[in-house]
């Protein structure tokens, strides 16, 4: 498994697979226009696929949110979202503020990344769930 922060020799049609489950899913060009507009992403790429992904955005001085971490459903269990979520603590470990929303199930997942449960508020515009 090769894990990168660069956008270089990615393409969208590398990037089959995921949003598993999403009923209006974001297409392949959407998937790499957000990947670009992220403040910091890390991929797991295996034979020029991309099988996990993690994204970041930030103010650039104090606070950084995680929106999205996926691994393909093929590729699950093998420890490749612990991976991209260390090496993502990396790139944003000068932050002060480090937040995400996760369903209760995944809360013991983040806290072995020494992350507090906390409570949240949250607006999902379903119209816009495949991108504006
Ligand atoms: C969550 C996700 C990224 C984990 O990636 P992964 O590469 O399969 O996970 P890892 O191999 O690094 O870790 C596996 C561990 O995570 C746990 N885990 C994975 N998905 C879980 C879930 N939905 N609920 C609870 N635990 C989960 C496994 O039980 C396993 O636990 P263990 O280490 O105690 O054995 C992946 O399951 C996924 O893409 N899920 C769908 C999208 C999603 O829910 N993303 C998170 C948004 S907050």
């Amino acid at each position: 498994m090769i894990y990168t922060t660069s956008l270089d020799s990615i393409s969208s049609e590398m990037l089959t697979g995921f949003f598993d489950g999403w009923p209006n899913p974001p297409s392949q060009e959407k998937h790499f226009q957000l990947l670009k507009n992220s403040y910091k992403v890390v991929l797991a790429l295996d034979d020029k696929q991309v099988v996990g992904f993690i994204t970041a955005i930030s103010d650039g001085v104090l606070s950084a949110y995680i929106p999205l971490l996926e691994v393909l459903p093929a590729y699950k269990n093998k420890g490749i979202g612990k991976e991209l979520v260390r090496r993502m603590f990396e790139e944003l470990q000068d932050h002060y503020m480090i937040d995400l929303i996760c369903d209760d199930e995944l809360q013991p997942y983040y806290e072995k990344f020494g992350m507090k449960k906390a409570k949240g508020m949250v607006v999902r515009n379903y119209e816009f769930q495949s991108g504006r």
